[in-house]
């Protein structure tokens, strides 16, 4: 029998994991399928429990709602405690488990596919939401030492507060980087979707730097701006996408799928 998985968001048309599981399935020769789902804004603890009843094996979740997801959970995996969200559900019996996979998604791309290491790489993590929280604990695992800008501080302080015991880990205001040099700069802040650029100052590359924007679709003014002021390599988040979808396969499963060929194709089309 084929079994089922999903990915449920508000909107969710965009979505391109059913595509990604799709061509992992093919690969491997799993007799599964995937859909796209979107729940309506008060109504993802349903959606679920609709699947579930179903027969869905899991899913996966996206915004707006990783944090709901996380409550629903009744057992959590590490990595789903430290970003207080959860982008992968399991449906075993009676219980719902709560991975997230955006962290070590993000660690894949940077490490293996652009083949930039973390350990004792001064990092600028731009965002202090929901984005920069999912994956800034793989981060001080890789070994990277943090510091992390965003508009309003008071977010900023409180994120690294909350991590300071995992690593070398500072706030600071854009303006206060001026002067101050980075080895990789990952804009987790979603300027890009509104078009806009952190107000970053120039100088912040270190020679050979990597600019990452989690953000993925399109050219952002983050992307622009650091390759007009000298970053090595640029990157958007496509890679991480197909990395956190394949941690999630993996988890499903069993299989641990390439992503390479899965994010060429992607990236043709
Ligand atoms: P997400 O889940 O995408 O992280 P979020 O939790 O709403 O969404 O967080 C959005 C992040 O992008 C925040 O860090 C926000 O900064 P503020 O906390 O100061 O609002 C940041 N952000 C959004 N637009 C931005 C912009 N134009 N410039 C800089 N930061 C921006």
């Amino acid at each position: 029998m084929t079994d089922k998985y999903a990915v449920i968001g508000h909107p969710i048309s965009h979505s391109k994991s059913p595509l990604i599981h799709k061509m992992f399935a093919e690969q491997s020769g799993q007799d599964m399928s995937y859909v796209a789902i979107e729940a309506p804004l008060d109504g993802f603890a349903a959606t679920v429990q609709r699947l579930r009843a179903e027969g869905y094996k899991g899913c996966n979740v996206t915004v707006p709602f990783k944090h709901e997801a996380f409550k629903l959970a009744t057992q959590h995996s590490g990595r789903a405690r430290a970003a207080h969200a959860v982008n992968t559900l399991i449906f075993e019996g009676d219980e719902i488990l709560g991975d997230n996979t955006d962290g070590v998604g993000l660690v894949a791309d940077i490490e293996t596919n652009l083949g930039c290491k973390f350990l004792f790489k001064r990092v600028l993590l731009m965002g202090a939401g929901g984005a920069a929280h999912g994956v800034i604990w793989h981060l001080f695992n890789a070994g990277a030492a943090i510091i992390i800008s965003n508009r309003s501080m008071d977010k900023a302080e409180q994120l690294a507060a909350e991590f300071e015991g995992y690593g070398t880990v500072f706030a600071k205001s854009y303006a206060a980087l001026a002067g101050q040099q980075f080895d990789i700069v990952i804009n987790a802040t979603s300027s890009g979707l509104a078009d806009e650029l952190p107000p970053l100052p120039e100088g912040i590359f270190k020679p050979g730097a990597l600019a990452y924007d989690m953000m993925y679709g399109k050219q952002t003014p983050f992307l622009r701006f650091a390759q007009q002021h000298g970053a090595a390599t640029l990157a958007d988040g496509l890679g991480m996408l197909v990395e956190q979808a394949a941690v999630a396969f993996e988890k499903w499963r069993g299989v641990q799928p390439d992503t390479a060929p899965v994010i060429a194709k992607l990236r043709q089309s």
